[in-house]
């Protein structure tokens, strides 16, 4: 079987839309993907997915924008600003954690940080088992740790939850409970299509932890890049650190860049179940598969310009391609969540205003309170994976 690997944006970008191609980047993952909606295909992808998106809309990003990330943010970083310094990476992760939690479905009964930390650490193990294609982990041991995660996180969250929304639907069916009362997450979702869509427990269980794990993962590694990106920029431009907080243009250009340099997974992978052409004309055969270069499509220089692998908030791009390339992937599975963290830009014509999305909004809260690289305490690599993943990014706040 061939293995083609694409490094040219446009390649991706046509790949991404092949109608023949199937997710094939997380068969080493099985234990917390298997079944997810990233890795189904065809008809089953397209049932479970257009159910899913009706969560993701302009009104719930609205929702949260104004009314739950300004106190996610404050409860996070007000007690580090006050402390004078803080690491990037759990503060994050934290901010994103609650809230990531919300849009899953998983209910919090104590509301403490304990808990937080709790749901914080499970999360942390599953994006560990999911990437465990670029993990230098021995795979056994980690596959042990992240089924021992999933029984403990059933006990301490998903059980509860579940039992709560399958007690709601009892009385919603009778009539108790108003559809209005019912909660707007993705595991009241899947509890009420589980009949439709054949969903068993252990399914559900996995999409809510996925869901958990691609919310919280990807936006605290995306937070930490554009931290360590705007830093960078600000050596050179120092004045452009109060313009990141004054103009909500500049700072979401800034947070597009860094996305686009940093991909959350450096590559996609696809499988051929149908022969399919590629744009350069190679013909995949059924079983071929196509490893997708996102960090070097996203350095395209004939699209980003010479200096593409450079941070420069100030690049002109054509109008067909999203500033954050192909950071949050293409076609039937692009990211669901991607107007949530990388925002949505002013709409002349209905004149809807620009909402910012998650990343940016800590980083302005970071950056007004302060915040800068600790001089004594230079950002460290996680030891534990090959990508490039800030595993401490230390601040202090002046
Ligand atoms: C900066 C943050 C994020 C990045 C860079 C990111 C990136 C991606 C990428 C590249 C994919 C497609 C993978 C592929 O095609 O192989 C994807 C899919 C997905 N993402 Fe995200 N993501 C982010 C945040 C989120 C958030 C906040 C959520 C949910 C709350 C989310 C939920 C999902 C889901 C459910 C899918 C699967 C969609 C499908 O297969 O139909 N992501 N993401």
């Amino acid at each position: 079987m061939a293995e083609i690997t694409l490094t040219r944006f446009d390649e991706v970008r046509d790949a991404y839309r092949q109608k023949g191609l199937k997710q094939a980047l997380y068969d080493a993952a099985g234990v917390i993907m298997a079944d997810t909606v990233l890795t189904l295909w065809g008809d089953e992808h397209r049932r479970r997915r257009r159910l899913e998106n009706r969560l993701f809309r302009r009104d719930t990003f609205e929702h949260y924008e104004r009314d739950l990330l300004p106190v996610a943010v404050d409860e996070v970083l007000d007690p580090a600003a006050a402390s004078g310094r803080g690491d990037v990476v759990p503060l994050a992760r934290r901010i994103v954690v609650n809230l990531t939690a919300a849009a899953a479905g998983v209910d919090r009964s104590e509301g403490t940080p304990a808990e937080t930390d709790r749901l914080y650490s499970y999360a942390v193990k599953f994006s560990e088992g999911a990437t465990a294609v670029h993990s230098t982990r021995d795979p056994a041991e980690l596959r042990a740790e992240v089924v021992e995660a999933l029984e403990r996180w059933d006990e301490d969250f998903f059980g509860p939850s579940l039992a709560r929304r399958t007690g709601l639907f009892e009385r919603f069916a009778t009539g108790e409970v108003a559809e209005d009362d019912l909660p707007r997450d993705v595991l009241t979702v899947l509890v009420r299509n589980q009949d439709s869509l054949d969903l068993p427990r252990d399914v559900i269980r996995r999409e809510v932890a996925f869901y958990m794990l691609a919310g919280m993962h990807s936006t605290g590694a995306a937070t930490t890049h554009a931290v360590h990106g705007a830093f960078g920029w600000f050596d050179h431009h120092p004045d452009d650190r109060k313009r990141m907080l004054d103009d909500p243009v500049f700072l979401q250009h800034c947070v597009h860049e860094s996305m686009r340099l940093h991909p959350a997974s450096p590559v996609a992978r696809r499988e051929a179940v149908e022969p399919a052409t590629l744009r350069d004309g190679t013909e995949m055969k059924v079983g071929d598969t196509v490893v997708m270069d996102l960090w070097s499509a996203n350095r395209d220089t004939e699209v980003f310009g010479a200096d593409a692998d450079r941070f420069n908030p100030l690049r002109d791009i054509r109008d067909d391609v999203p500033r954050w390339g192909h950071t949050f992937g293409g076609g039937r599975h692009a990211c669901i969540g991607m107007e949530l963290d990388g925002g949505v830009p002013a709409d002349e014509t209905t004149g809807a205003p620009i909402l910012l999305g998650t990343v940016a909004l800590i980083l302005r809260g970071l950056l007004a309170r302060g915040a800068q690289p600790d001089p004594d305490d230079p950002p460290q690599q996680d030891p534990n994976i090959t990508r490039v993943w800030w595993g401490r990014y230390p601040v202090v706040f002046r």
